[in-house]
């Protein structure tokens, strides 16, 4: 895990003499240790958070993300999934120069993207480069508490679009999907040496694909002729064992077994189900937890941890009296999930299947009330 401490004013600085180069920013960073890092000072521009900045990635459902997490001065903030820092930036601008905003992300790239906002952010800014689930357990033990925790989850366009990370169905490229490229696992271990009992599980659990018993089926008979090394190979293969008419229905036939195997290859699932309890320990009384997912494994993760969480008594109601003495925890910012409109669609295609949810800790006071 690398963890890297900035305030904008180190890379602005570094700037200025006309001489930063990201290794530079690095060299210049702290090594994690809070004490070292020192307030941000005060822009004098108004609108002094990191708005100028080249992106590749459109953030989604930007507007309703920013107004459930209501930001304020001063405020912490942990985002959970930089990316392109697009929602990072919007919320820099509102948290500035007393506020703190915590990235985190496993990919490197993400690493090079964060070093842009913090040449322009107002706020205190730091950076983790690690699984949003080891980050959480990190600050937990650090004793940070946050005002608000975020994630958008999947993949950013810089991961899509880079073609020889092997995301993408539409490219031909080596098997790889790791967002985190000093990871072991890659999609081409999976093809090449998950038994076929173990694939279509995958396929079925993580793509929810009907055709997951003959696409695993298809992998195993092929891989036994010649190995499936590449991204088209596999393509090839997931259409073979599809029959024709499921082919040309429901969006790229490959689109649920590339998403499954990118799941298994990220383990994101698992790394949900382990953050989402993380991060809920960081809110401090009255913050806010969001996600923003992009399938219904996600979808139903996030919601029924919300649900959970909002659910006061839980005795049978013959009980005359409560005997559980359970007490909500949450407040469901919003009753059903927040969907893009479709002016966002229009612009963003990949908007097109997010869902947001959102819920507020509850404090002391709400709960006596
Ligand atoms: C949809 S993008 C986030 C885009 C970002 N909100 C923006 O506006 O630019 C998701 C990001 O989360 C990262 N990510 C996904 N799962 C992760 C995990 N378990 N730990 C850390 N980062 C993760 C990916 O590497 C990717 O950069």
């Amino acid at each position: 895990m690398s963890t890297t401490l900035l305030d904008s004013r180190d890379v602005r600085d570094a700037r200025g003499a006309d001489s930063w180069t990201p290794e530079l920013a690095r060299r210049r960073r702290g090594s994690g240790d809070s004490s070292r890092r020192r307030p941000a000072r005060a822009l004098t521009q108004p609108g002094c958070g990191a708005g100028t900045s080249q992106t590749s990635h459109t953030p989604v459902l930007a507007d309703e993300l920013i107004e459930l997490l209501d930001p304020r001065p001063g405020q912490i903030a942990i985002d959970c999934t930089f990316g392109d820092g697009g929602h990072a930036r919007l919320l820099a601008e509102r948290l500035g120069p007393s506020g703190t905003l915590v990235a985190i992300d496993r990919d490197p790239l993400a690493e090079q993207r964060f070093a842009t906002l913090a040449a322009e952010a107002a706020c205190s800014v730091r950076f983790i480069r690690s699984s949003y689930a080891e980050a959480l357990e990190l600050l937990d033990g650090e004793g940070l508490r946050a005002d608000m925790v975020y994630f958008d989850l999947g993949m950013s366009s810089m991961q899509v679009d880079t073609r020889e990370r092997g995301f993408s169905y539409s490219y031909d490229a080596p098997l790889d999907m790791r967002m985190d490229p000093a990871q072991e696992l890659t999609a081409l271990e999976i093809v090449a040496e998950w038994e076929e009992r173990r694939l279509a599980h995958a396929l079925r659990d993580f793509g929810e694909e009907r055709h997951a018993n003959a696409i695993a089926g298809a992998i195993v008979r092929r891989r036994g002729q010649a190995p499936i090394q590449t991204t088209l190979e596999l393509v090839d293969t997931i259409k073979s064992a599809i029959p024709a008419p499921a082919r040309f229905a429901g969006g790229h036939p490959a689109k649920r077994s590339f998403q499954a195997l990118r799941i298994a290859v990220n383990d994101e699932l698992g790394q949900l189900d382990r953050a989402l309890p993380l991060a809920w320990d960081l809110l401090r009384e009255g913050g806010v937890l969001a996600a923003i997912s992009f399938h219904s494994l996600e979808d139903r993760r996030v919601k029924h941890f919300l649900v959970e969480r909002a659910r006061g008594c839980v005795c049978p109601p013959q009980l005359p009296v409560c005997a559980c003495g359970r007490e909500p925890q949450a407040a469901l910012l919003n009753r059903r999930s927040i969907t893009p409109s479709a002016v966002e669609i229009a612009g963003n295609p990949r908007a097109a299947s997010a869902r947001l949810r959102a819920a507020r800790k509850l404090t002391d006071e709400d709960v006596a009330s």
